[in-house]
């Protein structure tokens, strides 16, 4: 049942060594201490589980600081004769919480929100709201109302309703608003579905293809992006800075953003024929993919910025436009493979299931203490991730497993299939890797279980920087403080304690 296992998917490979941890896919801080154990810049895996509890987020803090300066670093050599650097923007929303906002602000990045939350963390966490981007398809008047009080350095207007929304509201209370377009360029990611967002049939962006009718600020014959253009230009309370696309999300391609980042320089090119006006910044956004599993295979940060400079500079020399400012959103690429899942084994059983060839083959399922609410990504968009025996290496056979989380549904998965030793057992810990981005900020309360803390290793040390629920927590928000019981009867301070 090892990796001739017939349920192994084929692009599973057949582990050399079950203990070792790839560095393309674990933060560069973590490596296995003389006695075997996995450590966050040598702090061991059963310190943290014993300090913190499990299931626990672990940052490797010098590792995300090191990311975030490369893209930064990467993209400013690669855009500096082009347009004298880029500016990156920290995309919040793979992982936004005071400490990481700080920390991606003192390596020189902005902060990309996507919320009047996020916009509210990055604000208290102290990030120049001159440096900060609030996007959004539909932001209400009372977000966008914060992002201009606040003095943000750009809004990323989705929609030609919401930029009449916006310029109106701004010109109501005093303010001038700094606005970037979003436009769809109409390129296909080759990613998950669900992800991919830069063709037509989608809620996000101004389309650059006309429109066929009149409706919601359409003009029939014109690109929906042409018509918030000129609204933009013609509106006072709206300085246009620029435009910006997104195309998707854990993209490997280069060919993808040097194709989006083509199509909208040609429709600036058309702007500035019909407008006369050079407008001065592109924002290519985020999507950089990083290495989930031995099966991905990301590049540098420093290689994909000098590809898409390169496809940058033929598109405006073949157009004779100045180089607009380049800006990038990368918040996966940054986040991601900094972090890592701590979980305490549990149950471990073995079933006989159908395999594909005929007959039955044994899948072991191994269940740990956390699963779809501190990470629902393999159940939303199949992720595949991998997992490692982190309290102790094992000399035992490595079998084709599957890590399940404790949640009353079948598909709460963690980890599809990975091979781990047979011995992993009650009390052992697994760790998951890259669970940096999009685990924490998705995580729920399903089950009423509660969320996870998550803690930050620097200088080998370990911090809590966001604290683990509690169950006090799960009635916060409950109206009745005791419910069955009588309000009179809520217990005094002395009596919870
Ligand atoms: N900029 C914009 C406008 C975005 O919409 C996104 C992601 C990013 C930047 C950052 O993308 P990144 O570099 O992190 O891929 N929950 C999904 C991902 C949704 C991404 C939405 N937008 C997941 O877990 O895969």
């Amino acid at each position: 049942m090892t990796a001739t296992s017939p349920l192994t998917p084929a692009w599973l490979p057949a582990p050399d060594d079950v203990d070792a941890l790839d560095p393309a896919i674990w933060a560069a801080g973590v490596a296995r201490t003389d006695a075997g154990e996995l450590a966050v810049q040598g702090v061991p895996a059963s310190a943290l589980a014993a300090e913190f509890g499990t299931p626990l987020i672990v940052l490797d803090e010098d590792d995300f600081r090191a990311r975030a300066r490369a893209f930064r670093e990467g993209f400013d050599t690669a855009f500096a004769s082009l347009c004298g650097g880029a500016d990156v923007y920290f995309a919040g929303k793979s992982m936004l919480t005071l400490s990481t906002a700080r920390w991606a602000a003192e390596e020189g990045l902005r902060v990309d929100t996507a919320s009047g939350g996020e916009l509210a963390i990055a604000l208290r966490a102290g990030v120049d709201p001159a440096h900060i981007g609030l996007h959004g398809n539909n932001k209400s008047e009372a977000e966008l109302l914060a992002a201009l009080d606040a003095g943000v350095g750009r809004i990323i207007v989705d929609s030609v309703d919401e930029l009449e929304h916006l310029a109106a509201l701004a010109a109501e209370h005093g303010h001038i608003a700094p606005v970037m377009l979003r436009l769809t360029p109409g390129v296909h990611a080759h990613t998950h579905d669900f992800i991919a967002t830069a063709h037509e049939d989608q809620k996000f962006g101004l389309s650059l293809a006309p429109s066929a009718q009149d409706a919601d600020g359409n003009v029939a014959g014109r690109a929906p992006a042409a018509v918030a253009v000129a609204l933009a230009l013609a509106s006072e309370s709206v300085h246009l800075l620029g435009v910006h696309c997104h195309i998707g999300s854990q993209i490997f391609e280069a060919d993808g953003f040097g194709l989006a980042a083509a199509r909208v320089l040609e429709f600036l090119d058309h702007a500035r024929a019909e407008h006369g006006v050079e407008l001065a910044e592109l924002d290519l956004g985020g999507g950089h993919g990083i290495a989930y599993t031995a099966a991905d295979e990301p590049r540098p940060a420093a290689e994909i910025a000098a590809a898409l400079a390169d496809d940058v500079q033929k598109t405006v020399e073949r157009l004779g436009m100045d180089c607009p400012r380049i800006s990038l959103e990368p918040g996966r690429a940054i986040s991601g493979p900094a972090g890592l899942t701590l979980y305490t084994v549990g149950v471990t059983k073995t079933v006989d299931v159908d395999a594909p060839g005929g007959g039955t083959a044994p899948r072991r399922y191994v269940a740990v203490d956390g699963g779809m609410s501190d990470n629902p990504r393999p159940v939303l968009y199949d992720a595949d991730y991998t997992a490692a025996l982190a309290s102790r290496t094992s000399e035992a056979e490595p079998v084709l497993s599957r890590v399940v989380g404790k949640h009353c549904e079948s598909g709460d998965i963690l980890v599809r299939d990975v091979h781990l030793p047979a011995d992993v057992r009650r009390g052992d810990l697994l760790a998951v890797p890259a669970t940096g981005a999009y685990t924490h900020v998705m995580a729920s309360n399903y089950n009423a279980l509660t969320r996870p803390a998550v803690v930050a290793v620097r200088g080998g040390s370990a911090r809590v920087i966001v604290r683990r629920e509690t169950m006090d927590d799960l009635f916060a928000r409950e109206a009745d403080p005791a419910p069955g019981r009588p309000a009179d009867q809520t217990p005094t301070p002395q009596e919870s304690a």
